[in-house]
């Protein structure tokens, strides 16, 4: 997957699904987010940059999920992360900002535009599921808050609540999960904060109730139950990379021709697939070249992983 556990591979672990998914029609370029304005409906919409692919499955995106505040297993999240409490919720927005502070939730979706709230967005995660969310480009709030002049990265820190997150008894990783972009790709159109799916308020084990979604870089990228965004001039510490820094650099960008240390990276299975799914080939960019190869322009990508 995304994180590329070779355990993420196996498909005993999730439901049997006849999705198909075509991640080679992708873009269909038309119209602007034609969201329909209803909240909550089963509607979804066409975006401007939603993939031509059937969405998995509300089960199998919300039953196969990592989330390792709640446990290491791909089915922990759903068994345990319903105690997590979601409201109220608030987000520290600090560091080189106009307007620093601590945000309700309420108040960041109220100060924005029907627009701007019920941004509707089809994408391919970069495990090799389809998932239509819901959210608002993360652009949006920062520019809410304004960001300096001087603000090169962001930085996001998830919720530290271990009577609620079972698996932060343990030290399987340094509390608070923590993940990193560039500024310019925090700005970008396809980068969001994700508050739903189908439709409906973002399950707990998906990241309520609010998570990043960064669809052109590995699945570990886009974290989750954020309680704090941080504008900085210095590149940001991530989890994985503290974790293991040879295996997973800050970019993290989907890239078929750079291999992880232990295995290619050069194909991938759709999850929900089913067991007999073909491994087909992975895309630049999880296939969002045209839109994002611009931002890494120059750059050296093997050394930039
Ligand atoms: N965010 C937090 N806080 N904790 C995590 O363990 N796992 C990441 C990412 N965000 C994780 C996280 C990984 S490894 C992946 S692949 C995606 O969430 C999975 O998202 P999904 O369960 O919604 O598919």
């Amino acid at each position: 997957m995304a994180c590329r556990f070779k355990t993420d591979l196996r498909e005993s672990d999730v439901t049997p699904e006849r999705d198909f998914i075509n991640r080679r029609a992708l873009m269909t370029g038309a119209g602007a987010i034609m969201a329909s304005g209803v909240m909550g409906g089963q509607a979804v919409a066409r975006g401007k940059y939603d993939v031509d692919a059937k969405p998995n499955s509300f089960k199998d995106i919300t039953s196969y999920n990592n989330f390792y505040e709640f446990g290491t297993g791909k089915g922990d999240p759903a068994r345990y992360a319903g105690r997590l409490t979601t409201r109220p919720w608030s987000v520290r927005i600090d560091g080189m900002v106009d307007k620093p502070g601590s945000y309700a939730l309420e108040d960041i979706l109220k100060g924005m535009t029907i627009e701007q709230r019920i941004y509707r967005f089809r994408c391919v995660e970069a495990w090799s599921m389809v998932v239509p969310w819901d959210g608002f480009q993360l652009s949006d709030l920062l520019s809410r808050v304004g960001v300096q002049g001087g603000a090169r990265y962001v930085a996001f820190e998830t919720l530290v609540r271990p009577s609620e997150m079972p698996g932060q008894k343990s030290a399987i990783l340094d509390w608070p999960y923590r993940e990193g972009l560039r500024l310019d790709e925090a700005m970008h159109p396809l980068t969001m904060i994700a508050t739903g799916i189908y439709g409906k308020d973002l399950p707990n084990q998906n990241g309520a109730p609010l998570r990043l979604v960064v669809p052109w870089k590995y699945g570990f990228k886009s974290i989750k139950s954020i309680v704090r965004i941080t504008l900085t001039d210095t590149m940001p510490q991530t989890t994985w990379n503290m974790q293991n820094p040879r295996e997973y650099g800050f970019y993290s960008n989907v890239n078929p021709t750079v291999d992880h240390p232990r295995w290619s990276q050069a194909s991938e299975r759709p999850i929900g697939g089913g067991l007999f799914a073909r491994r087909r080939p992975t895309l630049m960019f999880n296939g969002y070249a045209d839109q994002v190869a611009g931002l890494y322009r120059g750059m050296d990508l093997k050394k930039n992983f």
